[in-house]
């Protein structure tokens, strides 16, 4: 099956109303013709205004979610109050909420099902350290993670989850994994999902890299067979970013 190519843009707590903008505005003149799924995550602030703003097919994702749909959970946003606001996409378990604000493997899981419930498609992240890479454990670190996540799945839900590969030593180190290392732990995943979700499943997730992506190494990486898209960061704030976004398979 030809898995459609995502690129996702993960402003994180990045960027000011002004320069927003003045992304926004550069990729609505772009006009992408929508070969590719391009999705945008800026800050939980600016969300409505991207979404007010930003022309098809760019579409736009939270950056995280709460498990509870509403309560006193003080500085939080909901899954359900994300889709309220008609936002399509949120990221989950990315490693900066999971080394920086406590979010276990099954606090992920958690927030995960709840996306998923309040109707949302969810960019799931995974990661080793490079503590883990030198140990040899990548993928059972990897594995886990999604494992994790896999547990409060069933099989039709895959069709809304895009699986995000990030390795923790190349996000915002300018240190992209090479080719082969990207290819070679996706490929490990897609037959992990194929011997515990269902060969369908894995022939049709999008596993994503995320790691220093920029203009000048995304084609070599989506060249990979089972590199079907990027989760930028940095180079998403520049004008870069829609090159990355243009990335050929
Ligand atoms: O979510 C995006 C990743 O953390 C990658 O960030 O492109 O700045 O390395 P980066």
């Amino acid at each position: 099956m030809a898995r459609k190519f995502f690129v996702g843009g993960n402003f994180k707590m990045n960027g000011s109303q002004a320069a927003i903008k003045v992304i926004v505005d550069d990729l609505n003149n772009a006009q992408l013709d929508g070969s590719n799924d391009v999705v945008i995550a800026p800050p939980a602030i600016y969300l409505c205004k991207v979404l007010e703003t930003i022309k098809s097919p760019v579409e736009v994702a939270a950056q995280n979610a709460y498990f509870k749909n509403s309560g006193a959970f003080t500085g939080e946003i909901s899954s359900e109050q994300i889709k309220d606001a008609g936002i399509p996409w949120v990221i989950l378990g990315h490693s900066e909420r999971r080394s920086l604000f406590g979010d276990s493997e099954e606090v992920v899981a958690d927030k995960v099902k709840a996306a998923l419930a309040a109707g949302l498609k969810v960019i799931a992240c995974v990661g080793e350290t490079l503590e883990e890479r030198e140990k040899g454990i990548t993928n059972d670190v990897v594995q886990k993670q999604l494992g994790a996540i896999a547990k409060v799945l069933e099989e039709k839900d895959w069709a809304k989850i895009v699986v995000a590969y990030e390795p923790v030593w190349a996000i915002g180190t300018g240190k992209v994994a090479t080719k082969e290392q990207a290819q070679e732990v996706h490929a490990d995943l897609r037959k992990w999902l194929a011997s515990t979700v269902s060969a369908a499943v894995a022939d049709s997730t999008r596993i994503i890299y995320g790691g220093s992506v920029n203009a000048k190494n995304c084609g070599d990486l989506g060249s990979a067979a089972d590199i079907d898209g990027f989760l930028v960061g940095g180079a998403s704030l520049k004008p870069e970013f829609i090159e990355i976004a243009r990335t050929k398979k």
